[in-house]
């Protein structure tokens, strides 16, 4: 095997991939051209894919070869308007091949296969390939059952990678299904399944925060902290999703992969060495050691909303059951919030309060850490206030940083004390995008930001019973609950004014 060879990118180094040959499939989709192509280009332009790589879109649609280069070149631009780099675009799309066929249709993959073989002639990609899957989830399982029977999934001497983007599966029975089918043709090894929350760099800074401190992990348990807040609002609608949102709702969209892929990371024990493996070993020590929820008193710990109208950042939002494609009597939720314990040694009686939600007042993910107040209040005969106990803020986006706040005194004779804020701010644009990040790693055989079967397997253990119960009729829906451009329905206030608390505002 050839010696790493490394980069120098905005003070980091950065290993380049070996030779590849990429094959996307749903080529010519949104996904692949808002995000992939763009990611691509990018990499590329800044030297950081290896000289010897080529790749292969495939889609139904039938375009010729130049016509689907104009079109991905259409893309990019968009992407980077101004920045736009013509002579990198030109080497790039030199490298940009196109086939015609039907996911379904084995003689697709027999014409696929000459392809890849004359294409890994042309550029030395040594058998090393990547198929991306950037197609809706219920192609999926035809397109990976084709890969195995054409032989393509097989590692020779190089390797094979798969990447998949959420949802896996809808709830366990198709997860599991899934991932049936996929370990029928490849093994875990080469199994990537993306969570673009996992690439974000607030969100892979919360492990380095953590360890690679001494200040903190001391205090990071059941003695100290009293709950742990997880947001991630959105000031968005579903945009133009109706057909796959009306399925999914937000449970499923948001709670199952990011919103749990967050709480793993907050409240994970430290692995032995930060390699893939252990890290998501010990994710999945986390997610085992959720406690069910109680179905008979569902409400005490989930709230479910829609969105009415409103108005979101000065315009007026039509409510979700207005939109486009959308049923008038839709029960499909839109925002949730839960409580949740982790019946574990470090979190025994901890509360995790998580929610999320589209058409909030705002676009904005973070993690709060409220700490216990003092355990003696020395001031109480100066002072006639509560001291306010510390919070520990993660702000994964935007204005991406690190916020502690405690109390001090004002200046001044009298004894006043006032919370004051030290705040870490990244202020700065991030070198290497999610779908960039998300891209290479696949590229380096890097697994650690991409989620393995047990952590898919055990999130919808724990959501399945949940989603069933409220299709059942079971829990109570009276939608739409709050307004477009809001905190989120007041049930979600008092599912904390219960437990004597508040959520942050937003
Ligand atoms: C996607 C969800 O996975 O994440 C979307 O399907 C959501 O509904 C999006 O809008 C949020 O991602 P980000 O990076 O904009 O916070």
């Amino acid at each position: 095997m050839t010696e790493p060879v490394y980069a120098t990118y905005d003070s980091c180094s950065i290993e380049i991939p070996r030779p590849f040959l990429l094959v996307i499939f749903g080529a010519s989709g949104d996904l692949s051209r808002k995000k992939l192509f763009p990611a691509l280009y990018r990499l590329d332009r800044d030297g950081l894919l290896p000289p010897n790589f080529c790749i292969l879109g495939t889609a139904r649609t039938a375009v010729d070869q130049s016509a689907f280069r104009e079109l991905i070149r259409g893309s990019v631009e968009t992407s980077f308007g101004k920045d736009f780099d013509t002579r990198a675009w030109e080497t790039f799309a030199a490298r940009l091949y196109y086939h015609e066929g039907a996911y379904d249709s084995p003689e697709s993959y027999t014409g696929m296969k000459g392809r890849i073989q004359d294409l890994e002639k042309t550029h030395d990609t040594r058998g090393n390939r990547i198929f991306y899957l950037a197609v809706p989830p219920t192609v999926y399982e035809v397109v990976v059952s084709n890969l195995g029977s054409s032989g393509l999934s097989r590692e020779e001497g190089a390797f094979t990678h798969i990447a998949i983007e959420k949802p896996v599966g809808s709830d366990l029975a198709s997860a599991l299904k899934l991932n049936t089918v996929l370990r029928a043709s490849f093994v875990e090894r080469q199994i990537y399944r993306m969570d673009h929350y996992l690439a974000k760099e607030t969100v892979q800074n919360i492990l380095m925060f953590r360890f690679a401190n001494a200040i903190f992990e001391p205090l990071w348990n059941r003695r100290y902290i009293d709950h742990v807040q997880i947001t991630v609002s959105e000031s968005i609608g579903i945009e133009n999703r109706a057909g796959y949102y009306e399925k999914a709702g937000i449970l499923r969209d948001m709670f199952q992969n990011h919103i749990f892929q967050l709480l793993s990371l907050t409240a994970m024990e430290p692995p032995s060495v930060f390699e893939s493996e252990r890290v998501r070993d010990e994710k999945a020590k986390v997610f085992r050691s959720i406690r069910p929820f109680s179905l008979d008193s569902l409400q005490d710990s989930l709230v479910l909303g829609q969105y009415g109208e409103g108005v979101v950042n000065g315009e007026r939002a039509a409510a979700y059951r207005d939109e486009p494609g959308i049923s008038p009597d839709s029960t499909t939720p839109t925002y949730a919030a839960m409580k949740l314990y982790i019946d574990n040694w470090r979190w025994n009686g901890v509360p995790f309060y998580l929610r999320s939600g589209k058409r909030l007042a705002k676009k904005k993910a973070e993690i709060s850490i409220h700490y216990r107040s003092v355990p003696h209040l020395m001031f109480s005969r100066a002072m006639q206030e509560d001291i306010e106990p510390n919070t520990l803020i993660i702000r994964i986006q935007p204005d991406e940083g690190i916020d502690i706040t405690f109390q001090a005194k004002n200046p001044g004779t009298k004894i006043c004390l006032s919370p004051v804020v030290m705040d870490f701010s990244y202020k700065r644009a991030f070198s290497l995008s999610d779908y960039e990040r998300i891209l290479l790693d696949c590229m380096q055989g890097d697994q650690m930001l991409f989620v393995r079967d047990d952590g898919v397997e055990q999130t919808w253990s724990l959501l399945t019973p949940v989603l069933e119960h409220i299709a059942s009729g079971a829990f109570p829906l009276s939608f739409p609950n709050y307004a477009s451009g809001s905190e989120g329905p007041r049930e979600s206030a008092d599912l904390l004014v219960r437990d004597g608390r508040a959520w942050r505002p937003l």
